[in-house]
Formats: C-alpha cells, structure tokens, sequence
C-alpha cells in the first residue's frame, strides 16, 4: 500500500517527467491578491500567469498546494465532521498549462495517471462535462471513455470560479465509484443524496478562458488549464480507507485524541464526528500558524480563531476541559514536516500559539455554552436532535431561530463564534438569523470584515491598464520586454527619460500641476515598499531645467512595470523629456540605518531570548524600526539590555554589509534567515553582516536596501517592548540621528525634572524619591488633621442638635464631608457618646446624595428599624438603599431632594417613638 508522501511524490514526478516544473507550495495567505482571504486553489498562485498579466519561463506546471475552504465562494466549513471527504484545509494536487496544452492533453494527462501510475479501475470512473461543451464529449471518446460515462451538468457542477473575480472556465471532472459494483450508476454523480458518499469526485479539470471582472465574463487572449485533485479523497481511495480519516494521513491525529481522551476504538468510533472535526481543524490552525497567521477577531486570523475554538467546543464532547489541541498540533507537525518544512521551522511557535488560545478560551466556553443552552430552555416546544443524527448539509431548515442579537452576544462576550452557535443550535434544532448577526454586529460598530465575505477590492483594473500601457510601450519599442530598469542598489541619482505618462489609468501625453500622475522612466532608483520596507520619495527634474516633481510613492503592478506616483510642483513634463530622478537621500539613509539595525536585533534577539524567536513582521521607515517577533513572554530589563549591548557592540564593530545573489536552496541549507510570510524565486538575495573571513554575524533573505558598514548607524535605543498578540512581542528601537535626538529630549526632561526639584541630574532620582516620601508623610498628616477637624465640627453639631426623647438621642442632620466613608465614621462618633439613639445623615458628595441611617439595637427591639427607614428616605432622592436593622447607607440621584428626604426622616422617626409611647 502506497503511503500518502508516496502518493504525492508519484503526481509529481509524472507531471515533471511531461514536461512540467515543480513548484512549491504558496502560502496559504494569498500574496498580492486582496479578492480572496485565503488560497482556496491550487491556481491562485499563477492567476496572473493564466490572465496573461505576467509571463514565467514555464508554460507548463505542477504543484501540491496548501488550500483552505472555509470563507468565499468555497466554503466546506459545515459538512467538515459528517462527511467522509470535506475538509476546511486540505492538499490539492494539480497540473497547469499557460497557453501550452489544452483540453486533450488534460484528459490525456489524467487518465495515464489515475489507471498506470495509481491503478485506478476505468470502470468505476465518470465524467462530467459542461453542458454544451462538445468538445470534451468528443475528446473523452477519442481516449476510449464510452459516451454513456460521460454526464453533462450545468454552471454549479461544471463552470468554475475562483472567487467573485478572476480565471475561470467550463470544466470536466472525473468521480469514482466505490461501493459494490452491481450498485455503481450515473445518478450517483454530483447528488446530494448520496448520503452514503459511495461516488466520489476526485479531480476537476479546468479549461481556463475566461476573466470574470465585475462586470463582465472577458474571453481570455490565451486558454490553459487548471486542474484540482483533492489529495486527501486520493490517498482514501488508493488505501481503500472507508473515509479520508482512514488514512496515514489522519490517523496520527486520531489515535492522538483516542489516547489522550482515554477512549475505546468503540468510543472513537460513535464519536467519528468530533474526532474528525478535531483532526481537521488542528491540522488547519497547525498550517495557517506556520504560514504567519494568529488568531484574532478579523478576517483570516477571525478564521483562525473560529476553527480552534470549534475544535475546542467539539473537544468538550469527548471530555476534554484542559487544553489538548496543542498536543495534537504535535502530531500534525510530525506527519506533515517532512513535505511542509515550516511546520517543523515554528514548531514551538505553532503549539505556543494554540495553547495560549485553548487557555483564553477555556474560561468563557462554558459559560458561553451555558447562556445558549439558557436560550433554548426558553423556547417551548424544544425538538433536540442527537448528535448522532448530525447529518450533511443538504438543504432543509429548522423554524426555530436563534436571533441575530442573541448570537452577537454570545460571540461579543463569551467569544462564541456565530459558526459554534450554528453548531449547537443545529444539534437542538433551531437555525441562526445569519442576516440578523451581521446587523447586530454592525450596530454594535464592529468595523471588523466578518470572516467568509468577500468584501475586498480586486485590484485588477488598475493591473489591466498597466497591463495594457506596459504592452503598448514594447511594442512601440520605447521598453524592452523586460521593462523599465528597476534599480534601487546603485546610484541615487540618475539621469533618464520619461516613456509615459498615466492619468488615472489612462495614457496622456503630459503632467501638469493640479492632479496626481504616474510617471514611468526608463530607469528607476527609488526602492519600492517591499519586505517592509517603506517606499522611497524624491524629486524628478526636467533636465531643462523648467520642470519639477515630487515623487510621492511607487507601483509595480505587473512585472517589469514601475510607475512612480508624481505631483508636479513647477512647469509641464511631456513624454520623451529628458531628466534627473533623485532619492530623497536623507530619508533613504535613515530607512537604511534602520533596515540593518533590524537584521542585527533579530540576530540579538535570538542569541538572548533564543532560536525560537522569528520575525512576524516588521516596519523600516525613516524614524523607527518596529520588529515583531515570536516569544512567549515579556521581556526583563536585563534582556533588554542584554539585546540593546549586543545591538550597539555590532554597530561599533563596523562590519561591512554585502548582499549575494544565490540559489534559494542553498541559501537556506547556509542557514540564511527566511521570513515565511514573504513569497521567495528559486533565486534569491541574501544580505549578511559581519566579517567575511569568520562565519558571518547575520545573513538573511532580504530585498531591501542597506548600510555599506554598520557603523553607519550610530547608534541603537530600543524605546519600547510589548505584547501584540498571543505569542508575539512587539519591539521598538530608534538609530542614528533618531537615537540622538530620543536622548536629547530625556536628557532635557531630566534636567527639567532636576529644575524642578533644585537636584543636579546626577542627584536628581535620590531627590525624587526623597521628595515623594516627604509628600506621602505630609499627605498622612493632612488626613489626621483633617478628621480631627471634622469630628470636632460633628461633635459640635451633635452637642447643639441632638434632641432627647425619653431617653433616647435623636439627630437627624445634612452634614459636610468630602467622602462617603466620612458618615460612617460620624456614626461611630456619635454612638460612642450615645448608646441609645437614632441617627440619619444625608449630604452631597460629588453632586449625588448620600444618606446613612443608625439605630441603636434597643430602639431596634422597639421597631424602629435603619434598613427599612432608609429605604424609605432614599427613595426620595431617587436611590435605593439597604443594610442591617442597625446601619444602612444608600445613594441616590437627585440632590435636591435632600432636605425633603431628611424631612420625611424626621417624620417616621417621631411617629415610631409616639406609637411606642401609646
Ligand atoms: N481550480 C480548480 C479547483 O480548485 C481546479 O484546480 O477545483
């Protein structure tokens, strides 16, 4: 039996040996394409290669692609657990074609593949076609596919897209039939009733031509294909498991969970359902982790969260209370490292990741759980469906509805995700108002792009017009087809010419004050943002002399194609001028001092805190760098001065800085730094800093611009260190000039602060903390003084006010005081010198009243009692107010009530001692 790393490698070397190169998997954060949130295809990475925007030196491709479904217009999410064959993250196996083969050789491909490489049996196989798609009719026979195979289905089974926008074409999919074969019949295909999931699709062929705009379906100038095998359904099949947990693949994951939920393989199996959505969703949070994402409350990193704490809720119905995906998370690692290499490159960061996120939530779930179970408890005719009749999405609807604003609340405080809710509410039979969620979260200003909507803008517009201009510009010969001469590393300044002049898109023939253009030059020197990095600014002159513009940004849209985002500030520049581009050199030095820096801090960070710690991602700009980075807890003061010594002792070392141009792989192997999230060639740049006779200090990956010797940047301050997620400290630190300056100004707080307190700077902490003990002593003294006076002013008001009745002292009084607990101890005073007696003080704190009631215990045995007497008092001054038979306090709202409220005191009080004297 052929296992599943086996299975994978065979796909490969098939399509390498036809001509195909192998190219490794993209992240599972689409890079540079906003129309998706997540790579839900294995063609996402060479859109534009299929939409012709962007030529590679292949026309032929084939790749094992990390795919999430779960958001868009591909959405698995709800039949994960159920189904044998859905999953959120999966592999997809595929092959491409960019303008070189086309239908035939796609059938031709697949059939060699699926019956001489895997054994596939050709009688088990169906084909789909797009319903008037002749073509594929007639090139299945022509491979000797009987014409009865071959079924022809509409836009939902055969047209596809990848998102709202993009390539898309018919299709024609190949299904399999797995159960007995007397069974084995074409109504099995693409039906939703196949509950028993006996036919299984496993590979979609995609005739690529068409662009899907906004607005329109666009043939495209060249056809290709795109083609998907899920590789989970594939390893199932060819291990003839009964699912696709029933592999290598899964198992792993399961006999995990089995183990640590201490479980019989009878157990494992009534549970299939949990079990599964635990596999699954750890392997995606394992894989979206790795590729850079943490969890959050919007878009991706909202999904992240959303599948850990699903699996967390599934979790509690095999018993778990502790955190525990974490150590399924290892598993997933184990199983999959070899191929994913970055699973096992942030292993610890992956497990830290999903530990710190079980613990966040453990303490919300169940009070989460609890609140919707209260909901259900409230609708009468409750109809709860067992866990074991979860069924697969296949239409039908509950009419019991769980509102929009009820699961807003539970996602808002409880940190529910509307998809748990959904779960739980499907188990007892209701459904969620989905509409109704969005509109509470609205209301309740949650800027957040929900997770699943497609609400980014496509950016291919602008990318078709540069497109189009670019094109024009080669053929007119006024660009070679390489394009304009991208060139950041050399000369700051440069002399040049323009070839074109862009107005919102479109081509002019010059720029004028008044409106921003994009200009394009035959050579470019301005660094364009990039690895984080910030953009270049300068200035373009006419060599004239009669023309002047600033350059206030940079796009490259399409390879080869750099315009430079220009406002003119003097004159009319015309296509063909010629002229000087200059870098804003002191802002380019500043962004250099700074980018070196930041490959020096990591190297300190990792050689303090240790290998664990990667980049996350990171901000160069002119004033600051900002490095954030994987550690799981806050720095020390040591270590950041351990880190600001090392930073400064490599600053004044003065190594020299060199970038190399080498194989990505070999890079790598010479333990060159890479960050995961940033897309890397077969070749790459690498900078390293240090001598070049010695193993090297730091060499990284790395497109930017830098220093020529470290000693360049002066000097290093880390300003500031913090959390900014779960796992991920945020690190701030100034160099050059800005170091200098963040001095200076402390230096002249401090002396400042040394003024103030008539200290020298030397002295000047010595003196604070002197000052402050003096200022706390005094403050103590104060309150001593202060009470003394007070109680003197009460015991005044007593002597003068207090009246005597039948032996009892009465005293019902407004009284000045700065804080509620004052009357509290005016009581006190006042039963020292009264054991038996009645006391009501009301008085104005802040602007609200306050009203406190004491009653010695005798009257209380007469019934007069300061509970019930406050109760009544307070509310007139629209508070309400309690306590024992001897003391209650209350406040209240309306100070002017005051006097009335003290009134009305008086009052009850009198009628109690009359009533005890009849
Ligand atoms: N893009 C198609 C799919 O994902 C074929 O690769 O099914």
């Amino acid at each position: 039996m052929m296992l599943s790393n086996q299975i994978r490698q065979t796909f490969l070397d098939y399509f390498a040996r036809n001509g195909h190169r192998v190219v490794n998997s993209s992240s599972l954060i689409p890079y540079g394409d906003k129309t998706i949130l997540f790579t839900n295809a294995g063609m996402n990475q060479f859109k534009n290669a299929f939409l012709g925007l962007e030529k590679r030196d292949y026309t032929r491709a084939a790749t094992s692609q990390k795919v999430m479904r779960v958001s868009g217009k591909h959405n698995d999410l709800e039949n994960v657990g159920p189904s044998k064959r859905h999953h959120t993250f999966f592999e997809m196996l595929g092959n491409f074609s960019f303008g070189d083969y086309f239908k035939e050789d796609a059938m031709k491909f697949a059939l060699e593949l699926l019956e001489k490489e895997y054994g596939f049996e050709r009688d088990r196989m169906w084909f789909t076609i797009y319903k008037d798609d002749d073509e594929s009719y007639q090139l299945w026979q022509k491979h000797g596919i009987s014409p009865s195979r071959v079924l022809r289905f509409g836009e939902k089974d055969n047209f596809w897209r990848m998102g709202a926008t993009g390539p898309c074409g018919p299709s024609s999919e190949i299904h399999y039939f797995t159960g007995d074969l007397k069974n084995n019949d074409a109504k099995w295909v693409n039906n939703d009733n196949d509950l028993n999931e006996t036919t299984v699709e496993i590979w979609n062929l995609v005739f690529v031509q068409f662009n899907q705009t906004d607005t329109a379906l666009e043939p495209l100038p060249q056809t290709g294909v795109d083609t998907g095998m899920g590789f989970e359904r594939l390893v199932r099949l060819l291990q003839k498991g009964e699912n696709n947990y029933d592999t290598d693949l899964f198992m792993p994951m399961l006999e995990k969970v089995q183990q640590l939920a201490h479980q019989t393989d009878v157990q494992r199996k009534d549970n299939y359902v949990p079990y599964r959505v635990i596999a699954d969703h750890v392997r995606a949070a394992s894989f979206l982790i790795g590729d850079g994402v943490l969890p959050g409350n919007e878009g991706r990193n909202y999904v992240l969260r959303m599948v850990m704490r699903r699996a967390m809720r599934y979790g509690r119905d095999l018993g778990f209370e502790e955190p525990f995906l974490y150590k399924v998370a290892e598993s997933v690692i184990d199983k999959m490292g070899d191929y994913y290499t970055e699973l096992k490159d942030r292993r610890q960061h992956i497990l830290n990741t999903i530990h710190a996120e079980e613990e966040r939530f453990e303490r919300t779930l169940d009070q989460g759980l609890e609140r919707l179970n209260a909901l259900f408890a409230t609708t009468d005719d409750r109809r709860p469906t067992p866990a074991s009749q979860q069924s697969l999405v296949v239409g039908g609807q509950s009419s019991k509805i769980i509102s929009g604003a009820d699961a807003f609340k539970l996602y808002d405080t409880f940190g529910l995700p509307v998809e748990i809710t959904r779960d739980v509410a499907k188990i007892n039979g209701y459904t969620v108002d989905d509409a109704g969620f969005d509109v509470a979260r609205a209301a309740a200003k949650d800027v957040a792009r929900s997770a699943g909507k497609e609400t980014f803008v496509g950016n291919f517009d602008a990318a078709k017009a540069h497109r189009e201009a670019f094109d024009m510009l080669v053929a007119d010969g006024q660009l070679s087809s390489s394009g304009v001469n991208y060139n950041p590393y050399g000369a700051l300044e440069v002399n040049t010419e323009i070839v074109a002049i862009l107005l919102n898109g479109e081509m002019t023939d010059r720029a004028v004050p008044g409106d921003t253009f994009e200009v394009v030059l035959k050579d470019v020197p301005f660094y364009l943002e990039s690895g984080g990095q910030v953009g270049d600014m300068g200035e373009v002159r006419g060599a004239s002399g009669d023309w002047r513009m600033s350059v206030k940004g940079a796009h490259r849209l399409v390879p080869g194609f750099v315009t430079l985002v220009c406002e003119v500030n003097e004159g009319e520049a015309k296509i063909g001028d010629t002229c000087v581009a200059t870098v804003d050199t002191a802002r380019r030095n500043s962004i250099q001092r700074n980018h070196t820096a930041t490959h020096l801090l990591q190297k300190a960070l990792r050689t303090v805190l240790g290998t664990h710690v990667g980049q996350q991602g990171s901000l160069v700009a002119p004033d600051r760098l900002r490095f954030d980075f994987s550690h799981g807890a806050a720095m020390s003061r040591d270590e950041i001065d351990k880190v600001s010594d090392l930073l400064n002792d490599s600053i004044l070392a003065d190594w020299p800085v060199w970038d190399k141009q080498e194989s990505y792989k070999e890079a790598i192997a010479g333990g060159a730094m890479a960050f995961f999230s940033d897309k890397y060639g077969d070749v790459v740049r690498v900078v390293r800093i240090g001598k070049e006779s010695e193993p090297v200090y730091s060499a990284e990956l790395c497109g930017g611009t830098h220093v020529g010797r470290t000693g360049e940047i002066g000097s290093a301050i880390v300003v500031s260190e913090g959390a900014l997620a779960a796992g991920v400290r945020r690190i701030e630190v100034l160099t050059g000039k800005g170091a200098l300056e963040h001095t200076r100004k402390q230096a002249q707080q401090l002396a400042q602060i040394g003024h103030a307190i008539n200290a020298t700077p030397d002295n000047a902490a010595d003196q604070v903390s002197k000052v402050s003990a003096q200022l706390s002593e005094t403050r103590k003294e104060l309150e001593v003084l202060r009470r003394n006076q007070a109680r003197a002013e009460f015991e005044t008001i007593v002597k003068r006010q207090t009246s005597n009745v039948n032996g009892s002292a009465h005293l019902v009084v407004e009284v000045k005081v700065d804080r509620v607990d004052t009357l509290r101890e005016m009581s006190d005073w006042f039963r020292e010198q009264h054991h038996s007696g009645v006391l009501v003080l009301g008085a104005v704190v802040g602007d609200k009243p306050a009203l406190l009631v004491s009653v010695s215990p005798d009257l209380n045995k007469q019934g007069i009692e300061a509970g019930k007497l406050i109760k009544e008092i307070a509310a007139l001054v629209g508070g309400s107010g309690g306590g024992r038979p001897t003391l209650a306090q209350a406040g209240g709202k309306d100070a002017s009530k005051l006097p009335e409220a003290l009134e009305k005191a008086r009052q009850l009080i009198q009628q109690a001692s009359t009533n005890r004297n009849e």
